[in-house]
């Protein structure tokens, strides 16, 4: 396995929405980020992943972007952003750019083109098909935001794809022209000097040509066996790579939505020359009761066997990312841990050491080092998410489950709880904003913000600080290879990792109970690299408290 900066990196995800506001319009942007610098680096982590910071008209928070080559009106200016990038490099810190290409906004340039005639230059830029018949769309395939996937057109008397909202019209990647005004900007952000991409959806850029009806799940078929892995996706990742990607040294991502782990060997494979490393979501699917809501905590052994099967076959193979949160999905501690006040901040801290711990990049998601929870929602109007607004009425506004059925599931999984404001200080606003916030502050941010944390020695941002330093002295973490142990066990996730003469011993406690465990013989007397709670684990038995984990570290003579 090849040593390379980014297997060794800790990526922090910034939603620049969210994160910090420095002109008091409500919403975060650029300075805002710029201002915020020392206390990443404080925190030690290497690369930020910015979500989008592009012109969009917002109908997906930028991930409908309208002009690549522009920042967004309330982000600030282009100047802002090369003061925040040379302002990062200069802390040591690097900065990678959100690359949403799989759809545009339906306001980019080429798309109001594209829609204008059949003739257009910019027609074939886009996916447009007959309807099959009067009033029906070419297929029966659904948009992961509800509704048709299909949109009509009556300008051309035709329809266009777009898999996520109307306003993100799929581009047609089979174009040459489409690959190369992509590739050319591209590399203009990596001329800037810019430090990897993180590519949305990428596993979705090729469609087959024939499109049939999908399998019927809900209200709608799955275009799933249609567009996801299509046919010449990694025809061109490679191209993509040659052209670009090669020519700098870069950090790349790809956001592979229903990616298996023999595929993520092509994805992001040692040798393959398509992308660094994949971002792949089976740890954090397939708990859904209504689509993918659901009101339920994941089995453990369940997830165990997902996040170990993961770390196994891509051992030495490719390489992958370690997160339990991101923009799209609920806050950890609520989802994995337990947020309620006795346990939170243990429970933040066992997942922590969990996850970094494994092998793979981790990503911390803004404000999950604070332990941050999810939003107690009170009624779908708190909503500004677009997934989760269209999703209530898509299951409630029809009647197909009461309100009170479905209301526990989509406040437990709504990508709005990641997207309340980060919480700085006890201030008004969590210190975000000195005006009135996009979205809703949460309201438990006196007793959790930055300020607070990084005051207490013993906060769950100083175990994710600790836990940074040790990936940097510690290769085991980054490369050692991985073995889970209790494979049947419902309350605790115990692994070990090995490299060279060096071996891990990680033990977590999943539940709310005291567990009882047995440090494996090889292990009593090793050295605790770090714990969540004090306790001496020097004996062979150890009663594990609540949301207890500890590492142990050993070296073999
Ligand atoms: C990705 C993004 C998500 C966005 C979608 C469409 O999944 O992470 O936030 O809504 O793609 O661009
Ligand atoms: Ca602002």
């Amino acid at each position: 396995m090849n040593r390379t900066w980014w297997k060794e990196a800790v990526i922090y995800q910034i939603y620049p929405r969210s994160f910090m506001d420095s002109n008091g319009d409500g919403v975060g942007d650029l300075k805002g980020i710029t201002s915020r610098l020392d206390y990443l680096k404080y925190l030690g982590v290497d690369v930020i992943w910015l979500s989008p910071v592009y012109k969009s008209p917002n109908d997906d928070n930028g991930y409908d972007i309208s002009d690549y080559q522009a920042i967004m009106d309330e982000f600030g200016t282009m100047a802002d952003f090369d003061e925040l990038l040379a302002k990062a490099h200069e802390k040591g810190l690097k900065i990678v750019m959100d690359l949403v290409v799989n759809h545009t906004s339906d306001e980019h340039p080429w798309f109001v083109e594209s829609r204008k005639s059949k003739e257009n230059k910019y027609r074939n830029y886009y996916i447009w098909r007959e309807g099959k018949e009067k009033n029906a769309p070419p297929n029966n395939w659904g948009s992961c935001f509800g509704g048709s996937a299909w949109e009509y057109d009556d300008t051309t008397d035709m329809y266009y794809l777009h898999l996520f909202s109307r306003k993100q019209p799929d581009l047609n990647w089979d174009n040459p022209e489409v690959r190369r005004n992509i590739f050319n900007m591209m590399t203009w952000w990596c001329e800037k000097g810019i430090d990897g991409f993180r590519m949305d959806v990428i596993s979705m850029i090729s469609k087959t040509s024939e499109m049939p009806d999908g399998e019927v799940n809900g209200l709608y078929g799955d275009y799933g066996p249609y567009c996801v892995h299509g046919p010449h996706v990694h025809q061109y990742l490679q191209e993509m790579n040659e052209k670009v990607l090669s020519k700098f040294d870069i950090m790349t991502v790809g956001e592979t939505p229903g990616v298996t782990t023999a595929l993520a060997t092509q994805y992001a494979g040692e040798n393959t020359h398509e992308l660094n490393m994949v971002f792949q979501f089976e740890h954090v699917e397939g708990d859904g009761k209504y689509g993918k809501w659901t009101d339920e905590k994941p089995s453990l052994t369940a997830l165990k066997k997902t996040l170990s099967r993961w770390q196994n076959e891509l051992y030495g193979k490719a390489w992958n990312s370690l997160f339990w949160n991101n923009h799209d999905q609920p806050r950890a501690v609520s989802r994995f841990g337990d947020d309620r006040p006795q346990y939170r901040e243990t429970s933040a801290k066992m997942l922590a050491a969990c996850l970094h711990m494994m092998q793979g990049s981790p990503y911390i998601y803004q404000g999950e080092e604070l332990g941050m929870t999810n939003y107690p929602f009170r009624s779908p109007e708190d909503f500004r998410d677009i997934e989760s607004i269209n999703a209530y009425q898509e299951w409630c506004g029809s009647g197909r489950l009461p309100h009170e059925v479905f209301w526990p599931c989509i406040t437990r999984k709504s990508r709005d709880n990641a997207r309340t404001p980060m919480q700085w200080d006890d201030s008004a606003q969590a210190g975000f904003t000195t005006g009135t916030p996009w979205i809703a502050v949460n309201p438990n941010y006196p007793e959790i913000n930055a300020k607070t944390e990084t005051a207490d020695p013993s906060s769950v941002f100083h175990f994710y600080k600790k836990l940074i330093a040790l990936r940097k002295q510690l290769p085991i973490m980054v490369y050692g290879s991985y073995e889970l142990l209790l494979e049947e066990s419902e309350e605790l996730f115990v692994y070990t990792r090995t490299f060279a003469q060096e071996k891990l011993l990680v033990v977590c406690n999943f539940t709310d109970m005291e567990t009882a465990f047995t440090v494996p013989e090889e292990f009593i007397g090793a050295p605790c690299l770090i714990a969540n709670l004090e306790n001496s684990y020097d004996e062979r038995d150890v009663a594990l408290k609540p949301y207890e984990a500890f590492v142990l570290y050993k070296k073999q003579d």
